[in-house]
């Protein structure tokens, strides 16, 4: 039946393909016009965003010269149930316009609902005529939670993961210079039911630090064109060798180039550029790492973000992509362990970087709205962000790797500790993982960790926020540090950032509230004490909160009504500007007396009814002072380096 049906609907499609753009669809009754709803709280940008979002190319690190952006005005329609999915709207309109990639629950998607558990997508797209004869790829940068994908009548692809790219080969199903039907049907449970999946701080039921949910789609979705034999993903890997300057000449690049196509001993030939000049030339095999050595590159680090072009070759297939040269490493330096960048102690030093607009909620408005947040931080002399439970689109990245702002990667935590009570019988229970639901968070963890490796910037990927979802009747996350290492042994892994420490990874990770305990022989009982075997480390403090005035703030009386829950409320700018000074002064005498390596800072923007930011939720206001925060992260720094006697000179 169902192919019958899958049948006849393409036949349909069929008929009406000569007709351009949304006359595809059938039904009489036109969706209702896209409008952008007004969110509780807009930013500088949200009317910059009109109806051609995010323009840019989507994927910095694989570029190919043929693409198609499909970002724009779609149409929506909510269902009601995961069924629904059988009864595909072929040839239909839906009931309204929506603006992709804008989270349904955002005033930028024209949408604003909430309880968006099943949602349709449509949309028609026209490949190129000249495209013909090639591989027709269909990216979806990600979708919030699972997608089903259908062209022309068919189902052709089925994605889950909230956070991560995935690729439909529609070469077979499409019509090179005509009109495409492209249906998406969205499950997103979220913390619905007894779902346990990653959602880092969604959530259905909003309260202070668990924010408005994001569903469907909510970055780019593209079409490119690519020879029948082509590169599916790239591996770059450009260390410096050794654990020290003697070593600089011999920096070695470690590629690993997969592809559709069968594996060659020679067949891909890699060319690394400083602006124009060839700087080397390598051949290698597909499917498989090799490497070579570059001579004497300059070194990528947060003062000096030096990268290199490098280009792909595969038989007819070509890409454009980059890298930096640089090592991650841990190391003793005069007798305490550090995190080390190219051989020597580096503080890093950052922000809590949650990566929610008001007006785009996960989605920011344009690209220019999330580079500000970074340049925001740059400024002020941080060298880190701290992406917390949360995975941004790769531009993010990039403009990390070109800013020079080393990059601490969270996991998206499943469903936090919260507990749901039972109406009838008003018991609590805790929801933890089941073996299925931990299996397909290590899968997740396996895709953040192998769809973002090859970005410089990423130092550390954390595992576990807090103890959210963190099974604790067995240690889960020594199997899954031993799992990230595998994957990436060129970075560091802090496996559990607060909380339920039984000694896993790099990092001996306190969080504390509002004053600092990092890497000292006084602790509060909630955390572990200092293990000076890892590095010793300040995953989160600060919090210092600043009620504004309600034009700056989420305009939403529940999330208001939360407000005071802010660990510390500072009545004044003078007051937040005096006390972040008392809390940067001691994080510098940790440093100085203690094995304090770096720290977090909550946090870099408000968030809904979180009023701690460096800035408002809107980004119209900046609470600090900027002259006196410069000279205290400087001070960190010149606390670390007094302490960092580099451990090799230079020659
Ligand atoms: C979608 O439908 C569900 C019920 O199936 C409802 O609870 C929800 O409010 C609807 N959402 C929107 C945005 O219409
Ligand atoms: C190269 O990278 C692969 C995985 O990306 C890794 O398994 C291998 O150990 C690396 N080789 C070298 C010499 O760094
Ligand atoms: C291709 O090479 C990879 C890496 O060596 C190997 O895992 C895979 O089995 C090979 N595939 C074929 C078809 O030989
Ligand atoms: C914060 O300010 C808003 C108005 O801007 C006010 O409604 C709210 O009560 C204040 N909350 C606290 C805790 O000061
Ligand atoms: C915070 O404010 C809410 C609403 O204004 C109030 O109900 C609650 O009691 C307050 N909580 C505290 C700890 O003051
Ligand atoms: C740095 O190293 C030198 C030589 O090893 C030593 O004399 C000096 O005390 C060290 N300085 C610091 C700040 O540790």
């Amino acid at each position: 039946m169902h192919l019958l049906r899958g049948l006849a609907l393409s036949l349909l499609a069929g008929t009406s393909l000569a007709v351009p753009g949304h006359n595809v669809k059938k039904s009489a009754d036109k969706p209702a016009k896209y409008a952008l709803k007004e969110p509780p709280l807009t930013t500088p940008w949200t009317d910059d965003v009109g109806t051609n979002p995010w323009p840019e190319y989507p994927r910095p690190q694989m570029q190919r010269s043929q693409w198609q952006n499909l970002n724009g005005i779609w149409q929506y329609e909510n269902a009601s149930s995961l069924n629904d999915v059988e009864r595909p709207p072929f040839g239909q309109n839906l009931a309204q316009e929506v603006l992709v990639p804008f989270c349904l629950e955002s005033g930028l998607s024209g949408i604003q609902g909430d309880y968006n558990l099943y949602s349709w997508y449509s949309n028609s797209f026209k490949v190129p005529s000249d495209w013909d004869g090639q591989s027709i790829l269909l990216n979806f940068e990600a979708v919030d939670y699972e997608a089903t994908v259908f062209v022309n009548g068919k189902k052709v692809g089925f994605n889950r993961g909230g956070y991560f790219r995935f690729t439909v080969d529609v070469t077979e199903h499409v019509k090179c210079g005509q009109e495409n039907e492209l249906l998406v049907f969205v499950h997103d449970p979220t913390d619905s039911g007894d779902y346990v999946i990653p959602i880092g701080k969604q959530t259905l039921r909003q309260s202070h630090i668990f924010y408005t949910p994001c569903s469907g789609i909510w970055k780019s979705v593209w079409l490119e064109s690519a020879p029948e034999n082509h590169i599916t993903r790239l591996d770059l890997d450009a260390n410096m060798h050794g654990q020290g300057k003697l070593f600089f000449s011999r920096s070695i690049l470690n590629v690993t180039v997969h592809t559709t196509a069968a594996n060659t001993t020679s067949n891909v030939h890699v060319t690394v550029h400083d602006n124009g000049k060839v700087v080397k030339t390598h051949s290698g095999p597909t499917n498989q790492p090799f490497q070579f050595n570059v001579d004497s590159p300059e070194l990528w680090s947060p003062d000096s973000p030096k990268l290199y072009q490098v280009t792909v070759k595969m038989g007819k297939d070509e890409i454009q992509s980059y890298t930096g040269f640089r090592t991650i490493s841990k190391g003793e330096v005069e007798g305490v362990v550090r995190p080390l960048l190219n051989g020597e102690f580096i503080f890093m030093f950052g922000t809590l970087d949650q990566g929610f607009w008001p007006d785009g909620i996960y989605t920011p408005p344009t690209k220019e709205a999330m580079v500000y947040d970074l340049k925001v931080l740059k400024k002020l002399g941080f060298n880190m962000l701290r992406k917390h439970i949360k995975v941004e689109n790769e531009l993010f990245y990039q403009a990390c790797d070109e800013l020079g702002l080393l990059v601490i990667q969270d996991m998206p935590a499943l469903r936090p500790l919260q507990s749901t009570t039972n109406p009838s019988t008003c018991v609590s229970t805790t929801i933890l993982p089941d073996p299925q639901q931990q299996a397909e968070f290590s899968r997740q963890l396996e895709l953040l960790v192998n769809q973002h490796k090859s970005f410089p910037s990423i130092a550390t990927w954390i595992i576990y926020n807090e103890g959210w979802g963190q099974i604790t009747s067995y240690y889960p996350e020594f199997g899954l540090t031993a799992m990230v290492k595998q994957l990436d042994p060129t970075r560091l892994v802090d496996s559990t950032t607060g909380w339920f420490d039984h000694g896993a990874g790099d990092f001996s990770d306190n969080h504390h509230y509002s004053d600092p305990q990092c890497g000292t022989p006084f602790y509060s009982t909630d955390s572990s004490p200092f293990d000076p075997t890892r590095i010793g480390f300040q995953g989160e403090f600060g919090g210092l909160g600043n009620n504004v005035s309600i034009e700056h703030l989420w305009n939403n009386q529940a999330s208001i009504n939360t407000i005071n829950q802010t660990y510390e409320i500072d009545a004044t700018l003078a007051a937040w500007n005096y006390r972040s000074h008392i809390l940067l002064s001691e994080l510098q005498n940790q440093v100085r007396l203690f094995s304090c390596c770096g720290g977090v800072w909550t946090q870099t923007t408000d968030v809904e009814g979180e009023v701690n930011g460096l800035m408002t939720y809107d980004r119209r206001l900046q609470r600090f002072d900027e002259g006196q925060w410069k000279s205290d992260i400087q001070g960190l720094y010149n606390a670390a380096a007094a302490r960092s006697n580099a451990t090799t000179s230079t020659p």
